[in-house]
């Protein structure tokens, strides 16, 4: 039976069914319909992942993986279930090899620390690229003040583009550890993580991807990718805050030290010693945020009945009808023109402050984020301090980005 989110044509989506699936797009704000373009920050919430989460604490409340009794053991399968949605959105060869973590900074500090600080000594370096979000920069920072080993920057151009040969020339054998966005928060660019998965693995070099900002927007598949590690957030992809994930081929997680200890990451504790356990529990201490893992499966399955080729597809057509939209505006600039961009357009415009665009706008219903994105050094490439930045989802329609543009131009006339 044809899903009835899929739009008929088979190229996208039908956006009006999948908005009645997220109630606070009913609310107004400042008397206006919301216009939710901050997506790339936190994504709204379908209703079926907030039933998925209220059913398991009003049904079958229990600590997980240590009960005998028979919510512990329905908690424990519905958890379990999840990590096995998860593994098969990504195309993981195997549900063990998905840590849940807090999220995308989480698991980028648990490889940092457990993989790769014990491979690093002084004059070694790590390469990361200089769109990179604070979550992909400062665990590397830490690491290499703790080993004496020095962090490099591949660079970008002026379109917020990565220079590909230049962090390929930059691959020497000092490099112990890459880590690369594959798409970038505050530019949109969909970094060619393949190719640079692929020229690392020739030098053996081992690389991390962030991919915050692409599973909720394409399909992924760590497989074709090539890389090692792969880490991602619930929130930023439907599901909810405070979960996320790491995938890492078993052999690597069995090798890596633990990273927190606690209950549930032990096999034998004595206090001459403890013996820890098999992963992906070897990694995960103490209680876990039991109703985001299964929230995160209802997430899944919700984008997997949507199609990701069909959220890209509609995604992508958007993004260039707003591109067009804004481009028209007098005085807006575009920061990061990618050829290849996913749904976020950053801008600024002629004597107002992105601050003030945002406080402006929001008057109008309009929701997007300003200031530096979490993303300092790439803001900074391009000569500002912050930037106003719009970012789209799977509910959002060409008329909102009218009426963004509509609030822009209000904006304008109030500082002309
Ligand atoms: N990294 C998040 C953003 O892009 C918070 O807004």
């Amino acid at each position: 039976m044809a899903d009835p989110h899929r739009a008929s044509s088979g190229t996208g989506l039908d956006v009006d069914a999948v908005r009645a699936d997220f109630p606070v797009l009913e609310r107004q704000v400042h008397g206006h319909p919301l216009v939710y373009l901050d997506t790339a920050a936190s994504a709204q919430r379908p209703r079926q992942v907030i039933e998925a989460m209220d059913d398991y604490y009003r049904r079958y409340n229990a600590n997980i993986h240590r009960g005998v009794h028979t919510l512990s053991q329905e908690a424990t399968e519905a958890f379990e279930q999840a990590r096995r949605r998860v593994a098969e959105f990504i195309n993981a060869p195997a549900a063990g090899e998905v840590v849940f973590t807090r999220g995308t900074t989480e698991s980028i500090n648990l490889v940092a620390q457990s993989f790769a600080r014990p491979r690093l000594a002084p004059g070694d370096e790590v390469l990361i690229t200089h769109m990179e979000h604070h979550s992909n920069i400062v665990p590397w920072q830490i690491l290499c003040e703790q080993t004496g080993a020095e962090l490099q920057v591949a660079p970008i151009n002026d379109r917020g583009e990565l220079e590909v040969d230049t962090m390929v020339a930059m691959m020497t054998e000092q490099v112990r550890m890459i880590g690369i966005v594959h798409v970038s928060n505050a530019l949109g660019t969909v970094n060619p993580v393949a190719k640079v998965c692929h020229e690392a693995r020739q030098r053996g070099i081992p690389v991390l991807v962030d991919g915050a900002q692409a599973t909720p927007h394409m399909p992924v598949d760590v497989q074709a990718l090539g890389c090692d590690f792969y880490c991602f957030s619930g929130h930023k992809m439907y599901g909810p805050t405070g979960i996320g994930a790491l995938w890492a081929p078993l052999e690597t997680l069995v090798a890596m030290p633990p990273y927190q200890g606690g209950g549930e990451m032990i096999s034998v504790v004595s206090f001459e010693g403890t013996t820890y356990n098999e992963p992906p529990a070897k990694f995960e201490a103490g209680t876990p945020h039991i109703a985001g893992g299964i929230g995160l499966g209802a997430a899944v399955d919700y984008l997997e009945s949507l199609g990701m080729d069909n959220v890209a597809a509609s995604e992508a057509q958007l993004l260039d009808y707003a591109t067009e939209s804004l481009s028209a505006i007098e005085g807006l600039r575009i920061v990061g023109t990618a050829r290849a961009k996913a749904g976020v357009i950053s801008f600024t415009m002629d004597g107002i402050h992105p601050n003030d665009i945002g406080t402006i706008i929001d008057h109008y219903g309009v929701a997007i984020r300003t200031g530096h994105h979490c993303a300092m050094p790439a803001i900074r490439l391009f000569g500002l301090p912050a930037t106003a930045r719009v970012s789209l989802g799977i509910y959002n329609t060409r008329q909102e980005i009218d009426r963004l543009v509509e609030a822009l131009i209000s904006a304008a006339r109030l500082f002309a």
